[in-house]
């Protein structure tokens, strides 16, 4: 479903010169798998997601998305992947509702389907109470629900989300572990990155860690502790990426 052979993405920094934010990395996920991408802040993680999701041109390497080349072709990677992201903008004068409207729409989603859709992703995802509400209204978690449901409102097989917990209380990020687990139960593939080791241990299949733009180690959550000799996944951590304990 995903296969990445060699990623590279180098930055020019003013003062730090050439930054290798990803050094090739190279893995492939299956459908109906729920792959962990773990490192610590700067890692490269951000800079991974935003290549396979077409915003981001590499520097070398190649990756296919659903079977689409992230080079070649971009428009087709985009149609088959929900990328959610951090950073992403809500359109802060339109509710919820006309936001994943919209982004139907984009999509192409007839309007009867695109009704469709929306009423069971918000009903999934717990929108409904807020769904005409304007985004600037919204907290952080609801705001973060409405990114979610527009990254997938068209029904992509490969999900992709950068943090997608990032700033949610527990009840909120269950919400999201729930979803998540649901669309690996429909067949769908999901990448997700975190340095949440308590999210990685409940809910991935197989883990990257990541660390200074290269793959440290690659497996099950077993098949880390056992390479690493450590039972605690924070330490498992910890000795993959060199550090002592
Ligand atoms: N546009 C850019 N120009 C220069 N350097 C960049 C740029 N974007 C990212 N970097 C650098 O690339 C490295 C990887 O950054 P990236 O944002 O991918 O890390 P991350 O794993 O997502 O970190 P975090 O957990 O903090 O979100 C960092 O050293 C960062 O400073
Ligand atoms: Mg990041």
């Amino acid at each position: 479903m995903v296969a990445i052979d060699g990623l590279a993405k180098s930055f020019r920094d003013r003062k730090r010169g050439e930054v290798r934010a990803v050094d090739g990395v190279s893995f492939e996920c299956r459908p109906g798998e729920i792959f962990g991408l773990l490192g610590p802040n700067g890692a490269g993680k951000t800079t991974l997601t935003r290549m396979l999701a077409t915003i981001l041109q590499p520097t070398a390497g190649s990756a296919q998305v659903a079977g689409y080349d992230i080079r070649r072709e971009p428009e087709e990677v985009r149609r088959h992947l929900g990328y959610l992201t951090g950073s992403a903008a809500l359109y802060e004068r339109l509710t919820a509702r006309e936001v994943v409207t919209y982004f139907a729409e984009l999509h192409g989603l007839s309007p009867k389907r695109a009704a469709n859709r929306i009423e069971a992703v918000f009903r999934t995802l717990d929108i409904e109470p807020f769904a005409d509400r304007r985004c600037d209204r919204l907290s952080t978690g609801q705001r973060q629900r409405v990114s979610i449901a527009r990254a997938i409102v068209h029904e992509p097989p490969v999900l992709l989300f950068d943090e997608p917990t990032s700033g949610l209380d527990v009840l909120s990020a269950r919400g999201v572990v729930r979803f998540i687990r649901q669309c690996r139960d429909e067949g769908r593939t999901v990448i997700f990155s975190t340095h949440i080791m308590s999210e990685v241990e409940a809910l991935c299949d197989r883990i990257a860690v990541i660390y200074q733009g290269k793959i440290a180690a690659i497996g099950t959550v077993d098949e880390l502790r056992e390479q690493t000799g450590e039972r605690a996944f924070e330490n498992v951590f910890l000795r993959l990426i060199g550090e002592e304990l």
